[in-house]
């Protein structure tokens, strides 16, 4: 499985954003990570389906929605024609998961689920694993940019890959919050294969966005 890094646009500069994220252009193993917040499953508010339209039209690099909102049903529904890489919505948002997932299976390459800190991994299902394309682990709450890294999301990559290998499936372990250079390979070798990172990348000037998201390959 190839090392996939996903700059968050949620710390880039947005009155710029197309430059923002032509600076990845032609990058490999690399997903444009976009986090539409609702202002009411997380009190934070973003972007949604009219913009990622328009940057699904603007942009060849794949494009990763993850879908922090009270009813992602809707955004699914609304987003299934962008060509999107992946959709993930959010575990304690939705009662039938694995019912969500079914309905858009047809629409969607890949399909994940996102889990807050505090949501324990014995707690999803078989099938639900197993009909997944993708596992979240959100190593900050939800909701905002810049917050230190909780050490115990590495546990639960650990039970992740436990679960994965038990179950003889292949979701992929995507983690997300306060991920930079200091904690990648830990995340890596506990068996993350994609890396989510925010204020990390774009901290840099843009001429090193690059070379920011490699460092945590
Ligand atoms: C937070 C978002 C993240 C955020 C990560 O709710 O899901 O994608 O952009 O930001 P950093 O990398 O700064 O923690
Ligand atoms: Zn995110």
């Amino acid at each position: 499985m190839n090392n996939i890094v996903s700059p968050s646009i949620l710390s880039c500069d947005f009155l710029n954003i197309e430059n923002e994220i032509k600076a990845f252009e032609n990058a490999e193993n690399l997903w444009i990570h976009l986090d539409v917040m609702d202002g009411h499953f997380v009190p934070n508010l973003t972007f949604g389906i009219p913009i990622i339209k328009q940057l699904s039209q603007m942009t060849s690099l794949p494009l990763d929605a993850h879908l922090m909102v009270t009813n992602p049903e809707f955004h699914m529904d609304q987003m299934k024609d962008f060509g999107l890489k992946n959709i993930t919505f959010h575990y304690e948002a939705v009662e039938n998961c694995l019912g969500l997932v079914q309905k858009f299976r047809k629409f969607y390459d890949s399909i994940g689920i996102s889990i807050k800190p505090k949501t324990e991994i014995n707690k999803i299902d078989d099938e639900l694993l197993k009909a997944l394309d993708l596992v979240l682990v959100m190593s900050v709450e939800p909701g905002f940019g810049g917050q230190s890294f909780i050490p115990s999301s590495i546990d639960k990559i650990k039970e992740l890959v436990e679960r994965r290998t038990k179950l003889n499936t292949n979701f992929s372990i995507q983690v997300d919050g306060g991920v930079s250079d200091q904690n990648s390979r830990i995340l890596r070798d506990a068996g993350a294969s994609n890396l989510v990172a925010g204020s990390y990348i774009f901290k840099a000037s843009q001429a090193d966005y690059l070379l920011m998201a490699n460092s945590i390959r």
